[in-house]
């Protein structure tokens, strides 16, 4: 009876196990089988009824079920284990033969690259780089800069007002005024960023474009301080010696104020088409910080004076990059824009 017993279980076991799919199933005919509480456990219970040598031969053969379950239990597990193996094979290939999936690489703006070599060449040479917001009030973008509401400066760079009576900043130059407030002098600063300007847009014109304003104040700074930093500046930008020259040229905050020029590149001042045939590049507006705009700035004239200087950046890309207009500079076409690095 239990012999029989003996073999309807392995029969069992044999086709439970073929049809088991994965390990969860496997792991329930082990229970049922090889458990505590399993099948051979049963049996091996209802041996103490038998005789002697009935005990040994029933006992061998229970024995001889049990390595051969286990054997059977391991070698499904390894087979499912192959068969999951192959079908990730084949879910998963690649074909290392392919070429590779072409990504784009970025870069940056021209502006932005221009502007971020002229901060790396002012902060190595002390200067702190500032920022200032779009949206300022008529005080720090005019009045503090020694242009009252009266004065006709204030025609030359119409903007647009907010109804609170706030304005898109017209200059950089604001960023003078916030730099000395909040530092005591000496100081050396700079800043670089968007102005707005109610223009009509032409080759050279846009009503939003971006200018990098420096101030230094420091006891006796002459003009001669101000040269110095302007030729290095545009030695760095053009990579190459520039040679300069000021021309009188009035800005309300600057006393004496300057236009500064460059002798052009192309023709090395003997004139060409590009510099209108003078010989020189009118580049930025500069001078003596006017005393008024140091008081603004909780500065003390009697002790301290210093030069400022505004240049657009756009302009200044322009050239470097011989762009003649100014319009796709503010564009959105990408193969425009990828003409043009900087080192
Ligand atoms: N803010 C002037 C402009 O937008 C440029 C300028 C001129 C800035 C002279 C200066 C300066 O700091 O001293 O036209």
């Amino acid at each position: 009876m239990i012999k029989q017993n003996l073999n309807t279980m392995g029969q069992s076991f044999q086709a439970e196990i073929e049809k088991a799919e994965n390990v969860d199933e496997i792991d329930i005919i082990k229970v049922k089988y090889l458990g505590k509480k399993g099948k051979l456990a049963d049996l091996m219970k209802q041996l103490k009824s038998l005789d002697k040598e009935e005990k040994i031969e029933i006992g061998k053969q229970a024995n001889l079920l049990k390595t051969q379950f286990q054997n059977q239990i391991k070698e499904k597990n390894e087979q499912l284990k192959r068969i999951k193996f192959d079908q990730q094979m084949e879910n998963e290939w690649v074909d290392i033969t392919l070429d590779p999936i072409k990504t784009q690489m970025g870069s940056s703006h021209p502006i932005t690259m221009v502007q971020n070599k002229l901060e790396f060449i002012f902060e190595s040479m002390g200067f702190q780089v500032l920022d200032g917001p779009h949206i300022e009030s008529e005080y720090y973008n005019f009045e503090a800069l020694n242009i009252p509401a009266h004065h006709p400066a204030r025609d030359m760079q119409d903007t647009f007002y907010f109804e609170d009576g706030n304005l898109l900043r017209t200059q950089t130059s604001t960023i003078q005024i916030r730099g000395m407030e909040r530092l005591e002098p000496p100081l050396r600063i700079i800043g670089t960023g968007k102005v707005f300007r109610c223009e009509r847009t032409d080759a050279s014109h846009d009503s939003c474009f971006h200018q990098l304003e420096g101030m230094m104040v420091d006891k006796n700074i002459s003009v001669a301080h101000l040269i110095h930093f302007m030729k290095t500046m545009l030695s760095e930008i053009f990579e190459s010696d520039v040679k300069v020259r000021l021309r009188p040229g009035y800005f309300p905050f600057v006393e004496p104020g300057f236009e500064l020029d460059m002798a052009c590149l192309l023709c090395k001042g003997k004139g060409c088409s590009v510099c209108s045939r003078v010989g020189w590049i009118e580049l930025l507006g500069c001078g003596m910080t006017h005393p008024n705009v140091l008081r603004a700035g909780g500065v003390d004239p009697s002790k301290y004076s210093g030069f400022a200087f505004g240049i657009g950046m756009d302009r200044l890309a322009m050239m470097r990059y011989g762009i003649t207009d100014i319009r796709p500079l503010h564009g959105g076409n990408l193969n425009f824009m990828r003409r043009f690095t900087l080192k």
